[in-house]
């Protein structure tokens, strides 16, 4: 069970700023004390290049192997060679992207989708330009901020060589039923991108039960430093044209780990991907514990969106986008986006500032949506991102904020 109170204080972003209220977290989370630790004891110890064979950079690579291991049973990758790192998942979608430029054709057609944050759009829309392929889009409905699935279904065909959609929108909050999404688009023959960027702090991720063949992340989302994770599946990965040096290796996962890797990061991602498996009880292997703590998370943070947006029902000067309804409670993660019907984004989020609550304004890249949505001309939103460290008494703090609002 999570309970908040025994876990903040493994936070020193939080217990150094008591005074905070961090709902910023979709920005970018607060790490714990362990993952800092690990990166001071990558610097401390072990600092060196991969594949040396003297000391430190023997027990360097042990620690990058244990890395892509952890980022595997977080993702229930069936291998850790599966797992390629990076700057962040920007840079990791434009890198696969220069691979789907070279094998898209004229004729071909690809599907982004108007929720998603740019980085899962651009990165496809450049390559299917370059490559003079098609570009399709699935719809939002715009009273809920869900995918809109049969305009999904509309665009899809034997044409359809790729289909990028996310799992939790990072603008609105929407959970997209992207299995289902995946095993359409896998029945006409696409290749199937997940961006689990947002989603991945707010509850399991499962590569093999999602039938995905690529699937990112960022550990600075999930607890962790700033580095970008990509699985994707073995047989893409070896296949695919890679656009890398000669002399750098052809195995997996090298090929796509263009140059030297942020190594004392890494060593922090592997450290949080142990905070949250010992968020479970019990002696399980880590994958089952990370299953655990992420479906623990999963229902505290359910009680969070709950919390907010009964106190934002009685509040009709403010305006919540996307799933409102308390019995669809698991169609959304707790991001929650407002608007406030005489006070701009901007202004609103320097106001709650002033109050020591943290949250950002404006359209979170999220560019469609915020067009789809009539906010962009507006400034777009202002989102409350909770996260597991998040409790109740900080929502109470963030409504009478609202309330005390000039
Ligand atoms: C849903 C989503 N996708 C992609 C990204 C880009 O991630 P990164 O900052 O690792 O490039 C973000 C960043 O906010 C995001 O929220």
């Amino acid at each position: 069970m999570i309970i908040p109170a025994n876990l903040r204080s493994q936070f020193p972003g939080l217990t150094n700023r008591p005074e905070a209220v961090f709902f910023d977290g979709p920005a970018g989370t607060q790490t714990p004390q362990r993952v800092i630790d690990a990166v001071v004891s990558y610097f401390t110890n072990t600092n060196a290049n991969h594949g040396g064979v003297f000391a430190t950079s023997v027990e360097s690579d042990r620690i990058l192997d244990g890395a892509h291991q952890a980022m595997a049973d977080l993702l229930n990758a069936p291998s850790p060679h599966e797992i390629v790192f990076g700057n962040n998942m920007t840079s990791l979608a434009f890198q696969m992207s220069r691979s789907l430029a070279r094998v898209l054709k004229p004729g071909d057609e690809i599907i982004v989708s108007r929720l998603d944050h740019d980085a899962n759009v651009s990165p496809w829309t450049l390559a299917a330009r370059d490559a003079g392929a098609t570009v399709r889009w699935i719809d939002i409905h715009r009273e809920d901020c869900t995918l809109d699935l049969d305009s999904f279904r509309k665009q899809l065909s034997s044409k359809t060589k790729w289909v990028a959609v996310g799992l939790a929108s990072n603008g609105v909050g929407t959970m997209n039923d992207a299995a289902t999404i995946t095993l359409e688009a896998k029945r006409v023959g696409a290749t199937v991108f997940l961006d689990a960027v947002h989603y991945a702090p707010h509850g399991p991720v499962d590569v093999q039960a999602l039938g995905c063949d690529f699937l990112a992340c960022s550990a600075y989302k999930f607890f962790g430093p700033h580095v970008g994770v990509l699985w994707g599946r073995r047989e893409l990965l070896a296949s695919l044209p890679c656009y890398k040096v000669r002399p750098s290796s052809n195995d997996l996962p090298g090929k796509w780990m263009t140059g030297t890797q942020n190594h004392e990061g890494i060593a922090g991602v592997a450290a949080a991907v142990e905070y949250l498996a010992a968020l479970a009880d019990g002696q399980a292997d880590r994958r089952a514990r990370l299953r655990q703590a992420m479906t623990s998370i999963q229902s505290y943070e359910q009680t969070l969106s709950k919390h907010l947006l009964t106190g934002l029902a009685s509040r009709p000067r403010f305006r919540v986008w996307g799933v409102r309804d308390l019995n669809r409670l698991c169609q959304r993660v707790p991001t929650i986006s407002i608007t406030c019907k005489d006070v701009s984004p901007a202004h609103l989020s320097a106001y709650l500032a002033s109050k020591q609550i943290y949250s950002w304004a404006g359209n979170m890249y999220a560019v469609e949506v915020s067009e789809q949505l009539g906010l962009e001309a507006t400034g777009g939103f202002v989102r409350l991102g909770m996260v597991h460290y998040n409790t109740i008494a900080e929502i109470d703090r963030l409504l009478k904020a609202l309330d005390d609002l000039g």
